[in-house]
């Protein structure tokens, strides 16, 4: 057993019989996390929202829903000029339906760019990127909470030096009109918080310091200039293979709260691809990490919202299209809080009782500093 394995078997055993005591009472997580002012909710796709264990899971837990890919530029413009809203308009009548907040996922993402607009002029480009941006937004304009208008515009690895990715979008669109996708989607819903987000800032690791330091240096200009982005949105793929330090999460969190932004956390779960030992043992080390993350966001008062990226590991993303690294013993991974039946696991007990004992609300009054 290594030692978050062991951490995280010594905590639930110190926990177990609250976590019993919980689990009597039948729980919302979004109802947790409203007692301290927070929204909590899943990814989701039209494959599997309707379907159970998914549809009951959300009607219990969810007051946010994000649709995983149905509001990406490549999912509604398969071919050039068409347009097919159809899997974003079944996920927002979903949301509807449960009452919850929404999500819009993503405005700008270089992986979502219809892959015949990378051989386009860069007007060209531009003129698709903003009739896009501006169909989807004024579409359910007055609906969306938050709208993730750019995605992943750092990568720090590269051998040029810049902590700026080289993209379809850096060389199409252009960095220096990163801050125009923001005024575009604040003129086309006004009322929608817009949200810059990125992965891998999250854990204790070089890799992870040097992109929260790539992050700051992005949005310290913008912010100086009024460029409406109001909230940081971190993905939080994270990963039993790399440490965690609360500390450091919690300092940057200050530096973001500095800068007038709010936090959401996005895409939230646990890759559990080097852990050993039985499922019990897994599930106790991925709940561990859980624990530890989420009770360092609920203690910052920047921290609005939780959303876990798909609802089980049967819809899980991670094992269902390969993406990322696979475990040796050829095994899925366990990385949300259901399992394949949709029965709660140790994960799930963790974040329960992180929120219910969060002491620290979100502070609202960090909106209106926007
Ligand atoms: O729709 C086709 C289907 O017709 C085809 O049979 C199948 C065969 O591979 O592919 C299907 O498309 C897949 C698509 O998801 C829709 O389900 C793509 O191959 C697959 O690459 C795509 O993966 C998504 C990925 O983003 C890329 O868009 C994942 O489901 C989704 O979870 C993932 O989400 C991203 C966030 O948007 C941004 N942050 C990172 C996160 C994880 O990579």
């Amino acid at each position: 057993m290594n030692r978050r394995e062991w951490l995280g078997a010594t905590a639930l055993s110190c926990m177990s019989w609250q976590g019993l005591a919980d689990a009597q009472a039948p729980t919302s997580l979004d109802a947790l996390a409203r007692a301290s002012g927070r929204r909590f909710g899943f990814a989701v796709s039209p494959a599997y929202a309707d379907k159970a264990p998914v549809a009951g899971l959300l009607r219990q837990h969810a007051g946010v829903i994000t649709a995983e890919n149905a509001m990406k530029w490549r999912h509604i413009q398969t071919v050039f000029g068409g347009r097919d809203y159809t899997d974003a308009d079944k996920v927002m009548a979903l949301a509807a339906s449960l009452k919850a907040d929404f999500r819009g996922h993503t405005l700008a993402w270089h992986q979502s760019t219809p892959a015949y607009l990378s051989v386009v002029s860069s007007e060209q480009f531009i003129r698709a990127q903003t009739a896009h941006l501006q169909a989807l937004v004024s579409r359910y304009q007055g609906r969306i909470h938050t709208w993730d208008v750019l995605n992943e515009a750092i990568e720090v690895n590269q051998s040029m030096g810049s902590s700026l990715r080289d993209s379809v979008l850096s060389k199409l669109w252009g960095v220096e009109r990163y801050p125009a996708l923001f005024e575009l989607a604040r003129a086309a819903d006004p009322q929608a918080k817009l949200a810059y987000s990125d992965y891998g800032m999250e854990q204790d690791e070089p890799w992870c310091e040097r992109r929260r330091r790539a992050v700051l240096l992005l949005l310290e200009p913008w912010v100086k200039r009024m460029v409406p982005v109001d909230v940081m949105g971190l993905q939080a793929h994270l990963d039993l293979s790399h440490r965690f330090s609360a500390t450091k999460l919690l300092a940057f969190f200050d530096e973001l709260q500095a800068f007038g932004l709010t936090i959401q956390i996005t895409e939230l779960d646990v890759r559990d691809s080097t852990s050993t030992g039985s499922l019990a043992e897994r599930d106790s080390a991925v709940a561990a990490l859980y624990q530890d993350f989420v009770d360092a966001c609920l203690s910052h008062p920047a921290v609005e919202m939780m959303v876990l990226w798909n609802v089980t590991d049967a819809d899980t993303w991670i094992n269902r299209w390969g993406q990322g690294p696979r475990r040796a013993d050829g095994q899925p991974m366990r990385p949300t809080l259901f399992d394949e039946q949709g029965q709660p696991k140790r994960a799930f007990e963790a974040v329960a009782a992180s929120l219910r004992h969060t002491k620290v609300r979100f502070d609202k009054k960090a909106e209106n500093n926007v």
